[in-house]
């Protein structure tokens, strides 16, 4: 048993139980600070806040630790794939053969889309942010496949097993049609055949008569990023996942959600971001050396820098990595990209940047591989909310199954006016 932390407020006294993690993480237990002291808490932006006890992820940002269910994200990359490391985000443990073919077959079966839904994407105006596009119709899933998203905790987690297959195929199966509809294309049916990564090159990219033909470095490069996006623990977009489920509501609003807490460029739409300033970069004829002083009076170098991560983010270095041997094997020869290693060096080198312990971010290296990939910038942060899903499903799941579930909600310090009198409309100035 810990030792209770014993607080001092208005000369009186109170004790408060100690939580320890597994990974000895220590956490005073506040739950009762307010009713027996009349205090609350105040951390603004969480950084100070457990918000839950999960089974999930663990990061050590300190020293540049990720596991998914216990197992370090470097394995995983080397061993594992989006769709087996996504069953065990979802469940718990890594999945035996059958169990993994039928998630497979599961996730193959739920791949197409209601005509209606594919109808309403085409409804879109062709300059809609795919984001945006992406959001409006996860949310719509509760509209297309009413039966698994009821809001009635038991029934909607009796089907748990379709929604959750329904939410991370139908994710990828809407950001392909919804960059069709930006570019005035036809959808493509999904192709059964075709393994996840390839199956979604394949909506985004084939053309009538001319199949996308996957090259398996793309292939592999397009798994990677998904895999190392699954899950991240209690961020902005998680943590709006579990908020929104805490109230009870089903999987389906509850990712959609997400999908707009990703959107931001200081969580999801920093890898867009990345590339957005290459390019501002390139065309001021800059080889990245001006920025990086910018940078440090103001502009943010975007792709560097983590709340959690302080040492080195280990996302980074394994994309890092796969970043390079695409570029090579793809022999690209793309400005923008040299631009982004100059601009790594000169910041990895940089006292600024080291002492604030600003190190790139996997959203560096994410937006340079999907530009390697043929993929648009405004399509990025979609590709980051296809990783994330299963995090944000598992998430939702663990809301969902919690006895004792109560429903999220902060409290504040009011700062506005104090009390008082309306004022009738004649008598104001
Ligand atoms: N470029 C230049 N300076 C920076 C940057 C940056 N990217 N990030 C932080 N700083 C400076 C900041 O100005 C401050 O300096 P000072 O102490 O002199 O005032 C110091 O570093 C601490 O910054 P902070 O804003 O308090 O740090 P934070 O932990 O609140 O912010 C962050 C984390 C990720 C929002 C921030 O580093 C950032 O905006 N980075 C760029 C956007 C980005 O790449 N986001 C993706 C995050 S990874 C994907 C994900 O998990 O969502």
């Amino acid at each position: 048993m810990s030792k209770p932390a014993v607080l001092k407020l208005d000369d009186k006294e109170f004790e408060f139980p100690t939580i320890e993690g597994v990974e000895d993480e220590k956490a005073v237990d506040f739950r009762t600070l307010r009713s027996v002291s009349g205090y609350v808490s105040f951390d603004e932006g969480y950084g100070n806040t457990g918000s839950c006890q999960s089974e999930i992820t663990f990061i050590d940002g300190e020293i540049g630790i990720l596991r998914y269910r216990g197992i370090p994200i470097e394995q995983l990359a080397e061993k594992s794939d989006f769709l087996e490391s996504s069953y065990m985000i979802l469940y718990g443990d890594l999945p035996n053969q059958t169990q993994l073919d039928a998630f497979r077959a599961s996730i193959r079966d739920n791949t197409p889309v209601s005509p209606l839904m594919g109808a309403a994407l085409k409804g879109f105006p062709s300059d809609s942010p795919p984001m945006g596009m992406l959001g409006a119709m996860l949310s719509a899933l509760s509209c297309y496949s009413p039966e698994l998203a009821t809001n009635d905790r038991a029934k909607d987690l009796e089907n748990f097993d379709q929604a959750a297959s329904t939410a991370i195929a139908q994710t990828a199966t809407a950001a392909a049609l919804a960059y069709r509809v930006t570019k005035g294309l036809e959808g493509n049916q999904p192709d059964p055949s075709l393994s996840f990564h390839d199956n979604f090159l394949h909506m985004m990219f084939s053309e009538p008569g001319k199949a996308y033909e996957a090259i398996p470095e793309v292939s592999r490069a397009l798994d990677l990023m998904l895999l190392l996006h699954a899950d991240h623990e209690q961020n902005c977009s998680t943590s709006t996942v579990r908020m929104v489920a805490s109230g009870g509501a089903n999987l389906f609003a509850s990712v959609a959600a997400g999908v707009g807490a990703l959107w931001g460029p200081a969580h999801g739409g920093a890898n867009m971001a990345v590339i957005k300033m290459l390019e501002e970069i390139k065309a001021s004829g800059d080889d990245g050396s001006k920025f990086i002083e910018e940078a440090k009076s103001g502009k943010r170098l975007m792709g560097f820098g983590h709340r959690v991560y302080k040492n080195f983010d280990p996302r980074a270095k394994i994309i890092g990595q796969a970043c390079d041997n695409l570029l090579n094997k793809l022999d690209i020869d793309d400005p923008c990209l040299d631009i982004a290693r100059h601009l790594e060096q000169a910041a990895l080198a940089d006292d600024y940047f080291i002492s604030r312990n600003l190190y790139p971010n996997v959203d560096f290296y994410s937006g340079i591989v999907l530009r390697a990939l043929g993929i648009p910038a405004d399509m990025f942060t979609v590709m980051f909310a296809i990783g994330r899903m299963p995090g944000w499903v598992a998430n939702w799941r663990e809301i969902a199954m919690h006895p004792k579930m109560k429903i999220n909600r902060p409290r504040q310090i009011y700062q506005g006016p104090a009390l008082r009198d309306y004022v009738p409309l004649e008598s104001r100035t």
